[in-house]
Formats: structure tokens, sequence, C-alpha cells
């Protein structure tokens, strides 16, 4: 990110930034509530444009990239989780609608939510959402990981 600025209305939130996040490590954006840290990793991925400087991913501006390779590349797990009121299985198969059980099951086990899921009566076929099994928020946020 090079000296970027961004406004959603009149208010600015992010002024004058600029930092560069190393090809295959892990950062933190540690800050107060509000402070702007979810606003910018939602710049990363172009679901808003700056407005001052620019933000480059492997020294290209994202402006260049289609949607599609940016969301093929990208993953996020949100503060609030969206499930769908759908069959646990259908929900963790969002990302890959073709992919067969074991794959599910193998998400479900690298995000550590296998062993509750397993514990629902109806396992995998559980429905969540209104109506279905309500389930903790740390229990969607694995779903969601998932
Ligand atoms: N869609 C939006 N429209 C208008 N203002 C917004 C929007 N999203 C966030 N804001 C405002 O921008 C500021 C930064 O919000 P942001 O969500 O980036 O903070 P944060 O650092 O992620 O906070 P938290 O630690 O609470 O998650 C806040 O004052 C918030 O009210
Ligand atoms: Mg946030």
């Amino acid at each position: 990110m090079r000296n970027i600025g961004f406004s959603y209305d009149k208010r600015k939130i992010i002024d004058g930034i600029s930092l560069k996040i190393p090809e295959k490590t892990t950062t933190a954006i540690v800050g107060p509530s509000g402070g702007g840290k979810t606003t910018l990793t939602n710049l990363m991925a172009r679901f808003w444009d700056v407005q001052e400087g620019e933000v480059l991913l492997g020294g290209r501006n994202v402006k260049e990239y289609s949607f599609d390779s940016l969301m093929k590349n990208f993953s996020f797990v949100f503060q609030r989780v969206y499930l769908f009121e759908d069959a646990i299985a259908n929900n963790i198969r969002f990302g890959e609608p073709d992919a067969p059980m074991e794959k599910v099951i193998e998400a479900a086990k690298k995000a550590r939510c296998h062993d509750f899921i397993m514990q629902l009566p109806n396992k995998y076929d559980t429905i969540i959402g209104e109506g279905g099994a309500s389930l903790s928020g740390g229990e969607k946020q694995r779903i969601s990981i998932a």
C-alpha cells in the first residue's frame, strides 16, 4: 500500500498509510476498535477502492486484476459470519460446489469443526439457520473457515 487514503463518506478512515506485506508471511493488523483494520483488509480485495495512493499486489495495482482472479486468491473469515440456510456440508462446499464428501470432511477436520458436527443428530446433513440447528459464534466461524 502506497500512501493510501480512504473515506466511506466524508470522514477519513485511512490517511496516508504505507505498508508492505512480504509474500508467504503472516501479518496481524492490530489497533483500536473502529480504527480501520477491517477497512484496510477490504481495500486489498477491492471491496472498496482507495481515493488516494495505490494498493498493489505483487507489484501490480489491484485495479489491473479481474474480480475473478482477486476472489480466487482471497479467503476471508469475517467478524460476522454468513452461512446459508442449508446443510452444513453444502455450506462447506460453497467454495467448490462439486467437492466430494471426503474433501468436505478433510476441510472440516482442518478447521476443527468435524467433532462437533459428528455430535449433531444429522451430522453433515444438519440444516443450519432459521429453524435449523443453532450453533455458537465459534462453531459458525469454524464452518466458515472450512
Ligand atoms: N460500510 C461502512 N460505511 C460507513 N462507515 C463505515 C463502514 N464500515 C466501517 N465504517 C466506519 O469506519 C471506521 C473503521 O471501521 P473498521 O470496521 O475498519 O474498524 P476495525 O478497526 O475493523 O474495528 P474493530 O476492531 O471493531 O473490528 C469505523 O468508525 C466505522 O464506523
Ligand atoms: Mg474489524
